[in-house]
């Protein structure tokens, strides 16, 4: 079995490239980002505040995540049964999520579930800490960044297609908040695997970075 993984800040393209990749390739794509959020999503439904760790910790083993892909191969996430994937992607999940993941036992939730899918297929999983604790022995680690402010940019067009009015500073802020809480944190910080490759998207298009990720694949398989 083969294993990519794909470890990155917010916006750097992990799941626009990891998407490509894995169609190219006949992998499996995991979006571990999307756990998590599905988390932050049941602590947001209840009402509960993302610092709370204990209340957080004493809720863990009553939530159920898992995946399915439907028919086109897009990933799905379930929450205790209930299909949010809808529901997961406002930016108000993304920064609980990143708070949540801070907490050991949300980790740990998560952890049997995406090392268990490398176990029986060729996967592609983006995330933070692919490369340095779901997966260490992964094929091939990337680390996939870009500068704040092209990250910011992207997203603001991305939001600008969709008709949604925002504005380009607050999305930098938040940008460099949840880059500061995800490298920040004591357990699995984002990092870059000391065998990770570094791609800086910054100046690359998505076609040079897939092809850079394939490239690096072939050198060593
Ligand atoms: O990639 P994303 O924006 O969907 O991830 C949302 C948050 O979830 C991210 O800011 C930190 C957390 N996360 C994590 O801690 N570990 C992962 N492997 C993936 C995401």
């Amino acid at each position: 079995m083969y294993s990519i993984a794909i470890d990155g800040p917010a916006g750097a393209g992990k799941s626009t490239i990891a998407k490509k990749i894995a169609k190219q390739m006949g992998f499996v794509y995991v979006d571990t980002g999307a756990m998590s959020r599905a988390m932050a999503l049941f602590f947001i439904r209840q009402g509960i505040d993302g610092h709370d760790r204990e209340t957080i910790a004493s809720l863990c083993p009553s939530i159920r995540v898992s995946l399915s892909y439907d028919e086109e191969g897009r990933q799905q996430v379930f929450l205790n049964g209930e299909n949010v994937t809808p529901y997961i992607r406002d930016e108000e999940v993304g920064q609980m999520a990143s708070v949540t993941s801070a907490i050991p036992e949300v980790r740990a939730a998560l952890l049997d579930l995406q090392r268990n899918m490398a176990l029986t297929s060729d996967i592609l999983m983006d995330g933070r800490d692919i490369g340095t604790h779901v997966l260490p022995d992964a094929s091939l680690k990337i680390y996939l960044t870009a500068s704040p402010s092209v990250r910011a940019k992207r997203r603001y067009d991305e939001l600008c297609e969709k008709g949604v009015s925002c504005d380009l500073a607050q999305i930098e802020q938040d940008i460099i908040k949840r880059d500061e809480q995800d490298m920040g944190r004591e357990i699995a910080p984002l990092r870059q695997a000391e065998d990770a490759v570094l791609l800086d998207s910054s100046d690359m298009t998505i076609e040079e970075v897939v092809e850079a990720v394939l490239e690096e694949f072939h050198k060593k398989y």
